[in-house]
């Protein structure tokens, strides 16, 4: 079988490797996909060791689509302007990322009938998995993306990094109430079991809250935008079967069935 993996740190709780099992039996193809925890400070490391012994290609999640996007030789038009890559493959000796996360939120999005055409939204986080979605967000023609995060500092540097008009960038403390049809989670704090700390005002009636962590319970985050009267509460199962769809089609350039996937996944959680 030809050998894939993802990368992070934690890496335990990683739904990839049963994902593509299942988009290779619909598409006849035998893989072998592992989850593998690199050290914080080891990735490129771990990476190189897992060619060296017949890997073709990896997943990335965090925290470490930002040191991916360094190891890269080559970078798809996607990741090159994100600065973040979650998916790498090889064209011989040369390392090639793509980031496909912002294909995976933006088609559940569609799929969950999100209007994103002049919304407003927010997107909660500046890290590797945020600025990943963020040329796919633009692309959609919100009115705007606000980028709010913990440490204002980092939301800045997106800011200044995408430099497009649309873009607003600011500290929690900072963020207005009632002002966004659409909310995304894309902080790393549901990993530790807790949730951005922001003020429940920005919450409206008709407001969309999504977050891009997934796990079997509902997170922190949804559980909270939920008890402050969200429109509609949304968890990122299916931005992670669409991303990782996504990169198996990057490396076997044939795009899996993603419902399917969906449903029985959900299933099984449940
Ligand atoms: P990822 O690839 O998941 O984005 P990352 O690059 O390490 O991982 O970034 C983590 C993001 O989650 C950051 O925006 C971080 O905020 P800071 O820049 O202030 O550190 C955010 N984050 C992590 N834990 C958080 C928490 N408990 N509350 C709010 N934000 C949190």
């Amino acid at each position: 079988p030809r050998q894939y993996c993802v990368f992070g740190n934690p890496i335990s709780q990683s739904r990839s490797p049963w994902i593509h099992q299942r988009f290779a039996s619909q598409l006849d193809i035998e893989i072998d996909y592992q989850a593998k925890l690199a050290p914080e400070d080891g990735f490129a490391d771990a990476f190189k060791a897992f060619v060296a012994a017949g890997g073709e290609g990896a997943n990335v999640t965090a925290p470490f689509k930002e040191q991916a996007w360094q190891l890269c030789d080559r970078l798809s038009v996607t990741a090159k302007d994100s600065g973040a890559v979650n998916t790498l493959f090889l064209e011989g000796d040369k390392i090639c990322g793509d980031n496909t996360d912002g294909f995976g939120l933006v088609a559940d999005l569609h799929r969950q009938q999100v209007q994103l055409i002049d919304a407003k939204i927010l997107l909660l986080g500046a890290g590797g998995a945020a600025r990943g979605v963020i040329p796919a967000l633009l692309n959609e023609t919100p009115k705007s993306l606000t980028i709010a995060n913990r440490t204002a500092s980092k939301a800045h540097n997106l800011q200044n990094y995408f430099s497009d008009p649309r873009i607003h960038a600011c500290g929690f403390d900072e963020l207005l109430a009632g002002s966004f049809d659409v909310i995304i989670n894309a902080t790393s704090a549901g990993l530790a079991r807790q949730r951005p700390d922001v003020n429940s005002s920005i919450i409206g009636t008709k407001t969309i809250c999504y977050d891009m962590v997934y796990q079997a319970e509902p997170t922190g985050f949804l559980v909270w935008c939920h008890d402050h009267g969200a429109g509609q509460c949304i968890d990122g199962l299916g931005m992670l079967v669409g991303q990782a769809a996504k990169s198996f089609s990057i490396w076997f350039s044939a795009m899996p069935d993603i419902e399917p996937v969906i449903e029985e996944l959900r299933r099984l959680l449940i």
